[in-house]
């Protein structure tokens, strides 16, 4: 499958626009540096839909990721392999004018708006590429997959980092929820938990509402530890008769 840029109609960029200008000042205050500065390199602006041609052409010449164009969400044995070649999905499809607040699976604004820009971070890429490694250990493993899940839904997707004692956004899932953003960086509205593997490989994840609570890491670059212990953990967990409810997808 390959982005169709001509398919776009004027209500595609009329969505861009308006979810792009909504949520740019909410990202200027709230996300964490290294978005903001991974925004600003990848150049994507408001006017214009990203072109993938131009993003995996940034991307070769930084860290060597490449947007893989997928239907929709993908099962997450497919997820993992997608990573284990550099490979990160991207659906090319925007929500209509009518669903700019709520949809119930990601679309390219937010692969696009809340992923892509930080495929260009060499902490990011270095804990995906890790994180995939692992993952291909256990392809066939779905309980373990899903453990590795939960790893990246509570950093990649929903994380926080924090910023001089500040919670700051990190996660995807944050960077293009326009109300999510605001709420999980809001103490008054949201539980913030110190980030830790042993409680979040215990702590199944949400995908059809806002989270219940966030998981804040002291820097980005100390995301890459966990994966040096996650296998054990993932490991002691099972053995000891943990259960693992599966959800199988990845978004
Ligand atoms: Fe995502």
């Amino acid at each position: 499958m390959t982005q169709d840029y001509q398919r776009y109609q004027s209500e595609d960029f009329e969505v861009w626009k308006i979810l792009f200008e909504r949520q740019f000042p909410n990202i200027q205050t709230h996300a964490c540096s290294e978005f903001k500065e991974s925004l600003q390199r990848i150049g994507f602006q408001s006017n214009r839909i990203p072109d993938f041609n131009e993003v995996n052409g940034l991307l070769m010449t930084s860290t060597g990721w490449q947007i893989e164009v997928v239907p929709a969400i993908v099962p997450i044995r497919d997820f993992f392999i997608m990573l284990s070649k550099k490979h990160f999905p991207s659906t090319t499809w925007l929500r209509s004018m009518q669903q700019l607040d709520y949809l119930s699976e990601p679309d390219m604004f937010h692969d696009c708006f809340g992923h892509m820009p930080m495929l260009i971070n060499s902490d990011y890429c270095l804990f995906l590429d890790k994180l995939a490694e692992i993952g291909m250990r256990y392809i066939d493993q779905e309980e373990y997959l899903e453990l590795l899940g939960r790893l990246y839904w509570f950093s990649i997707e929903f994380g926080l980092v924090k910023e001089n004692g500040i919670p700051k956004i990190l996660g995807a899932g944050l960077i293009s929820s326009f109300g999510e953003a605001l709420q999980s960086v809001d103490p008054s509205k949201a539980t913030h938990i110190p980030f830790n593997l042993e409680t979040i490989l215990k702590t199944s994840y949400i995908n059809s509402s806002m989270q219940h609570c966030y998981f804040e890491l002291d820097s980005l670059s100390s995301l890459y530890q966990t994966t040096n212990l996650v296998e054990d953990q993932m490991l002691g967990l099972i053995q000891s008769g943990f259960e693992v409810e599966v959800s199988g997808m990845m978004m």
